[in-house]
């Protein structure tokens, strides 16, 4: 299984909403990384155990950015700019509230894992299906906020506004502009 790094960005801060399409993709990258991994034998290999541990980084450090990225910069601006998919926005908050927990429990069990190398069926069993639940939970989710929400931003926000949010973007992953 070859080490992932996901897949490069596209865009840059200059194209906020690109680079948030640029995370989804790594999103789905790293949970199928996650699902064959958890799909395979209980011991693991260095190279399993290295896709496991760079996976289990990137939901640890990267993905809440990306969270923060929506909650804190795009869908605020989209609330005071008075969007008509408030509702949509709404649930997509909702899911993300809803993932944390499943995502903590992969980095539990799979924390575990790496700690000892191997892991017991009902363990094992049970990451996979969380990872699974992800996947479910994220396709629906990846598919909302690019079909319905991201466009709407797209339309209704500003050059200035939409500015901003790169800006803030990079400075939540400790860039300087
Ligand atoms: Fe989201
Ligand atoms: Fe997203």
């Amino acid at each position: 299984m070859p080490v992932p790094l996901g897949p490069a960005n596209d865009h840059g801060f200059d194209e906020p909403i690109g680079l948030l399409t640029d995370c989804h993709r790594r999103v789905e990258s790293f949970l199928g990384v996650l699902r064959r991994v958890a799909e395979g034998g209980p011991a693991l290999s260095d190279e399993r155990a290295r896709a496991l541990r760079e996976s289990l980084r990137y939901f640890r450090e990267a993905a809440p950015r990306h969270t923060a990225d929506e909650e804190e910069s795009l869908f605020p601006r989209m609330r005071r700019a008075g969007s008509n998919a408030l509702s949509e926005v709404e649930r997509l908050e909702a899911d993300h509230a809803h993932a944390a927990p499943m995502h903590a429990e992969v980095e539990r069990l799979g924390g575990a894992w790496l700690a000892k190398g191997t892991m017991d069926p009902a363990d094992q069993a049970r990451l996979l299906s969380t990872v699974i639940d992800l996947e479910t939970l994220y396709r629906e989710h990846i598919r909302a906020e690019e079909s319905m929400v991201f466009p709407e931003a797209a339309r209704l926000l500003s050059a200035r506004e939409l500015a901003e949010v790169g800006s803030e973007m990079r400075a939540r992953r400790g860039l300087k502009p």
